[in-house]
């Protein structure tokens, strides 16, 4: 064959891409023409790395304020992909097993990263930095994440994030909107006497409360929850799957969190506010909250003893 001729493969992708250009009435030449002029892709365009590492912008010249927010940033990507995983799951036409688990295999690894890795936050930064720096944040806080309350909305039904004390009385309504109001992070940044929220919890809900009720509602079929029970009820590897991604988002990582916020945040004899305001040493413990998205994979002792000593060792 001449340095000049056209291999057979290439002509015969040439004439599959003609035919994908000429469904959509488009030139396939012009194209070409722009194949043609365009650069080679390089790594840092791709990752739009530039962009990323211009994303940290400190309130303050202390140099640990910059750990604080990159790990933020990092938790967050992590909660994307979990969210990506989910997504692919509820939208699955013909779930299978195997597919499942595989799925709930990287959502259990992800969370195992953010577990292992929170002692970035619990010993990475400079506490007397830190508690200058956390001043100019008020009244930011973790809080606000609206990907970590996604995951909890797509990964069971809304009733079982209800706060504790209404979760019982609440399982006889099905109305996500009447669930909604009572969730357990609602009332946990909510002065029980006055009712009166915190700012933090405000502005969260001004933005975001409308997304959270969407949410519900497409998902109140297709959560993780609903999944496994249409589905696999009875596969082993599905319910261990999803036993370890409970413990995982609902009790290690809140006690590697908390651990963070013992760190910073105790000073005798009194503790210092949460920049969120809630009272964070009730609010935070998961044995207060008993938040569990899949609570018929556990028995009564173990719901009894969620989050405490003897379930994390167990
Ligand atoms: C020094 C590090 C940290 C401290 C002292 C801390 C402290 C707190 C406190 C006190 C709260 C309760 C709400 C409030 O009143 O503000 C909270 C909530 C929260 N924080 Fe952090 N935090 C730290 C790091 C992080 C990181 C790195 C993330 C990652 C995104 C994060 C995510 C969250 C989330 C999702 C909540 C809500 C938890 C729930 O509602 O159960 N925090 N944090």
């Amino acid at each position: 064959m001449s340095d000049h001729s056209v291999e057979p493969i290439l002509l015969e992708q040439l004439k599959k891409l003609q035919a994908k250009y000429d469904v959509m009435g488009q030139d396939l030449s012009s194209y070409l023409d722009g194949l043609l002029h365009s650069d080679y892709l390089t790594y840092w365009d791709y990752i739009h790395l530039d962009t990323l590492l211009s994303l940290q912008s400190p309130k303050t010249s202390l140099p640990d304020e910059k750990v604080f927010i990159l790990y933020h940033q990092i938790t967050e990507l992590y909660f994307q992909l979990v969210l990506l995983e989910i997504e692919q799951l509820a939208q699955h036409e013909n779930l299978e097993e195997k597919f499942f688990v595989d799925r709930l295999k990287r959502i259990v690894r992800y969370f195992q990263n953010l577990e292992n890795s929170f002692s970035i936050m619990v010993d990475g930064m400079e506490k007397e930095q830190f508690l200058k720096f956390r001043m100019a944040l008020l009244p930011a806080s973790g809080f606000q994440s609206a990907q970590y309350r996604l995951i909890e909305i797509c990964s069971t039904d809304m009733v079982n994030l209800v706060a504790m004390h209404e979760r019982e009385a609440m399982l006889e309504y099905s109305d996500i909107g009447q669930q909604l109001e009572k969730l357990y992070w609602r009332s946990g940044a909510t002065e029980l006497a006055s009712g009166k929220k915190t700012l933090t919890l405000r502005q969260f809900e001004e933005k975001y409360l409308r997304l959270f009720l969407e949410t519900g509602m497409k998902y109140r079929d297709r959560n993780l929850r609903k999944l496994y029970l249409n589905h696999f009820p009875n596969s082993p590897e599905v319910i261990s799957c999803l036993r370890e991604f409970d413990t995982l988002a609902n009790v290690l990582w809140p006690l590697a969190h908390m651990r963070s916020a013992g760190r910073y945040l105790q000073k005798d004899p009194e503790d210092i506010k949460a920049t969120g305001g809630t009272n964070w040493q009730k609010y935070l413990p998961p044995r207060f909250q008993k938040i569990m998205f899949f609570p018929e994979l556990w028995s009564e002792v173990e719901r009894a003893e969620w989050g405490k000593a003897a379930f994390v060792r167990g």
